[in-house]
């Protein structure tokens, strides 16, 4: 079997890790650039990413299967498109990842079904929301409708940060027509907890937990980023969480039913734990990064026997070891701004036999100095995940931090906290 994953970060570099384990799997392209490809993971190096040049590739290599990393493609239909031309694919069709790219279609959704979320108004113009500001009082959360890379939530603490913020949306346009609309929501105070489940024919078979970090220095401090650390389990979720979790996912359940909305893929549910209560923040239809490079190394089950099964519409039987897997992201300085790239990475022949390294922003390219060999530069403001899997939190937390050691690169920059048990997210 061919397998081909749109997306190239360490999601899709663990992703394709994982479905080669499958004898069944001859070899997976990654869509564009992998510094970490090599043997049986081969980089297409489409340059132009778009559904053309992904056409063209699949009749060229005739490709078995498609797994679609990033949110972009599935809220454009690539699923829906794939299909149509005879070829499996793996993520929800275009209707369905609305519960991701539509933040007013996701809490109406919540809201029908009695999922537990924050209170919530949409306006789609300034007038009316500014009207609605004096509702929630402070700090009050203004989110822009659609896709925004990550960048369109912005907690407001006081009323001139959210009139700055509804000018962006609504007069600058910063979002473009991802900002037509927007959901005002209630701040919850409290930790966060990251589930991602399988959704085959409408019903949710759920991972195990994780916890991601999401800014980018140590204790919580500076701002957000696309997450440089992760562990799994997530070391806070209880039992009671976990049955206020299956109550909310037979919700779920219910109105992916109701709403026929025909989901097959992940469903990422983005939840907040405040005074020991349930919310759901919101919801991702697609892997998480970095949960995914926790997640997948502690998998028993066949990651592409579960795929399969849900591209089938069949119960999908996943079953997860009962180990601890750590993963602290290697950054280069200064993102989430402005940073550099092109610097070599040196040492990863180092590093003992049983880490695992996803390449989350690497590239490969001709070392001159060494006889046409290749060398790995740095090239993106996350670098490289290194994960360890072992008996416990401590284990890995320990193989993590002396194996990063002996990593290199230039403006090399990392979180030292990653596992450990902070009392502030205790609740
Ligand atoms: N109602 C809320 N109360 C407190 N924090 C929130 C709330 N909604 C979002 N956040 C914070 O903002 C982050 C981003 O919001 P989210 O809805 O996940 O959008 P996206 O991931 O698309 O940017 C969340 O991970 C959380 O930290
Ligand atoms: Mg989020």
């Amino acid at each position: 079997m061919k397998i081909l994953i749109i997306g190239n970060g360490g999601r899709e570099h663990a992703i394709a890790e994982a479905l080669l384990k499958n004898k069944k799997t001859e070899c997976v392209y990654i869509s564009t650039h992998n510094g970490g490809a090599k043997d049986r993971i081969i980089n297409a190096e489409l340059t132009n990413h778009n559904i053309e040049t992904i056409d063209e590739f699949l009749a060229k290599t005739q490709i078995d299967l498609v797994v679609v990393g990033p949110e972009q493609f599935l809220s454009e239909g690539i699923i829906d498109h794939i299909q149509s031309k005879g070829i499996k694919a793996f993520g929800p069709h275009k209707a369905a990842a609305r519960l991701e790219s539509s933040k007013a279609f996701a809490k109406e959704f919540m809201e029908k079904y009695q999922i537990p979320t924050a209170g919530y108004f949409r306006y789609d113009n300034y007038d009316d929301a500014l009207t609605g500001l004096p509702e929630f009082g402070y700090p009050v959360v203004i989110k822009a409708d659609g896709l925004c890379g990550g960048k369109g939530v912005s907690i407001c603490q006081n009323e001139k940060d959210a009139v700055r913020a509804l000018t962006d949306i609504f007069h600058n346009r910063i979002f473009g027509n991802q900002g037509t609309e927007i959901v005002m929501e209630q701040f919850l105070s409290g930790f966060e907890a990251s589930l991602l489940c399988f959704v085959s024919g409408n019903k949710i078979y759920p991972f195990d937990t994780a916890m991601d970090y999401k800014k980018i220095y140590d204790n919580d401090l500076g701002p957000n980023t696309g997450g440089v650390g992760c562990i799994s389990p997530n070391p806070y979720w209880t039992v009671d969480l976990d049955q206020q979790s299956n109550q909310i996912i037979r919700q779920i359940e219910k109105g992916l039913a109701q709403e026929k909305l025909g989901f097959t893929g992940i469903l990422f549910i983005g939840y907040l734990i405040e005074n020991g209560k349930l919310y759901v923040l919101e919801f991702n239809t697609r892997f998480g990064d970095p949960e995914t490079e926790v997640l997948l190394p502690r998998l028993k089950s066949d990651l592409l026997t579960n795929i399969m099964q849900a591209i089938d519409d069949k119960p999908v039987e996943l079953d997860f070891a009962a180990n601890v897997a750590m993963t602290t992201i290697l950054v280069s300085q200064g993102y989430p701004g402005k940073y550099e790239t092109g610097h070599e990475i040196t040492g990863l022949d180092l590093v003992d036999p049983d880490i695992l390294i996803y390449h989350n922003g690497t590239k490969q390219i001709i070392d001159s100095s060494s006889d046409q060999k290749t060398k790995i530069v740095t090239n993106g403001g996350r670098v490289l995940s290194v994960v360890a899997v072992k008996e416990n939190l401590a284990a890995a937390r320990q193989a993590v931090y002396n194996n990063i050691d002996k990593i290199h690169f230039d403006n090399m920059s990392y979180r030292t906290d990653i596992g450990k048990i902070i009392e502030i997210y205790k609740n």
